[in-house]
């Protein structure tokens, strides 16, 4: 019967973490970041620098509504760090595209996008 006890005392704990882990993060937000980041990609691709620049802009913005989202949540460092890592990578891809260098911008755009799956893998439910 203990062990029972401790069994469930410890399927609860993992439940805790599931449920703290996983998110009420707005659904519409990860629908036009996903927007966003293919209109980034395509604009990079055809050389679009003020496309290109309003793109990674957006996704500034919308990822530092997901780092406040995870904060405010707690118990996600690795949520927080990928989002910050996300706006950087949209900074340096502004930085890149300024100066005309499309191969680094593409680049950061990679980066970007397995950033969107590390973090989905951690966060995502389904
Ligand atoms: C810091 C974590 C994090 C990052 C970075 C992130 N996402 Fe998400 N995303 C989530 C979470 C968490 C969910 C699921 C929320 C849920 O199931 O409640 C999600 C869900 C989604 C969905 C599903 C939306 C739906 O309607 O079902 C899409 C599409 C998506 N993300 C795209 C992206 C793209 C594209 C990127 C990168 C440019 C990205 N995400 C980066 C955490 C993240």
């Amino acid at each position: 019967m203990r062990k029972l006890i401790i069994v469930f005392g410890v399927m609860a704990v993992l439940m805790g973490v599931v449920r703290a882990a996983d998110g009420e993060l707005d659904m519409d937000l990860m629908q036009t970041i996903e927007d966003t980041n293919k209109s980034l990609a395509s604009n990079i691709a055809v050389q679009n620098i003020p496309g290109s620049t309003a793109d990674a802009k957006e996704l500034q913005g919308l990822f530092t509504q997901v780092e406040k989202h995870f904060v405010a949540k707690g118990d996600a460092p690795d949520a927080v760090e990928l989002s910050r890592k996300s706006k950087d990578l949209a900074t340096g891809i502004i930085k890149s595209v300024s100066n005309k260098d499309f191969d680094t911008a593409t680049g950061a755009a990679t980066d970007l996008s397995r950033t969107c799956r590390a973090c989905h893998t951690f966060y995502k439910k389904s």
